[in-house]
């Protein structure tokens, strides 16, 4: 093994990545399984959750809706049952549903409606239940690696996503902070990715539409938005020994979009 490979390896670790089946999750789970991981690829969507565990090789594939607090718990310790450990938990599903406030008037509509109270149960308490299931076992271990997927969108306001997914996002940046300071006595770190936009199928509309694309290349620096497997390089040294002393970070990944104003043009 080079030193890169020793540095970057996974080999025999254990990790579980919610939202597998696709886009970002996917691409970690990939970088995962690449690099020596035992993959265990989460999804509320069963049939893209197995595709992508068959990809893989070295993964299982688990039906998972991570705003089920104790089904959460419940693969967290089938994991550990099966494979004696959890190394790495990467807690990443996440949906776009509701209006932004530049299409609707926002703050005065947005507030107690359905959309709102199921984007926060999935993108703000899924992850708090799945680093809190992943925690309890490395606590044990005394070793593990928790990344959570932010957005920029919780980094300053974004008018282009619902108060929901902005309020959420923000949420998680915090409960990275919280936890990695709570968890590294135990020797367990806890960080941040926090993309800008990429090209998955998040929203439900399946691939981001050319028209929309255009828009969002204007105004990135890079000039272009990411393509998923962009992440791999942040992931894997989150995720392994290249990042032994890293932890309470949120690590923004978004072609500079951050270094411009929020006030984007619209994106349907
Ligand atoms: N794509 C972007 O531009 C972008 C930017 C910033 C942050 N993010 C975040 O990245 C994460 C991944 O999104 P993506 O862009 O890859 O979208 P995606 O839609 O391609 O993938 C999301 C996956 O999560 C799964 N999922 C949805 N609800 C779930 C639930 N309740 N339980 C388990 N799985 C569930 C979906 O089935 C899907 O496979 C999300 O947290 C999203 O907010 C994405």
């Amino acid at each position: 093994m080079t030193v890169i490979e020793d540095l970057f390896s996974v080999r025999g670790k254990v990790a579980l990545v919610t939202g597998a089946a696709s886009g970002l999750g996917h691409a970690f789970a990939a970088i995962l399984a690449d690099a020596g991981a035992h993959v265990v690829v989460a999804d509320v969507d069963q049939f893209g959750a197995e595709k992508v565990a068959a990809e893989l090789g070295s993964a299982s594939a688990a039906v998972l809706d991570v705003a089920d607090r104790a089904a959460v718990d419940a693969l967290a310790d089938q994991v550990v049952a099966e494979h004696g450990h959890l190394d790495i938990a990467f807690a990443n599903a996440g949906v776009a549903r509701g209006t932004p406030p530049l299409v609707a008037s926002g703050v005065v509509d947005e507030f107690g409606l359905d959309d709102y109270n199921a984007l926060i149960d999935v993108n703000l308490h899924g992850v708090v239940y799945t680093i809190r299931a992943a925690a309890r076992h490395m606590r044990r271990q005394q070793s593990g690696s928790i990344v959570a997927t932010a957005s920029t969108a919780g980094m300053r306001n974004d008018p282009f996503v619902p108060y929901s997914y902005a309020i959420a996002k923000a949420g998680v940046i915090n409960l990275v902070k919280q936890a990695a300071h709570d968890l590294a006595r135990w020797n367990v770190r806890v960080n941040a990715i926090s993309p800008g936009p990429f090209k998955t199928s998040i929203g439900g509309k399946g691939p981001t539409s050319a028209a929309a694309e255009d828009r969002w290349n204007a105004v990135i620096p890079l000039g272009r938005m990411g393509d998923p497997k962009e992440i791999r390089g942040l992931a894997l040294l989150l995720a392994s020994d290249a990042g032994s002393f890293m932890t309470g970070g949120v690590y923004p990944i978004d072609g500079g979009a951050l270094l411009q104003g929020p006030s984007l043009p619209a994106v349907e």
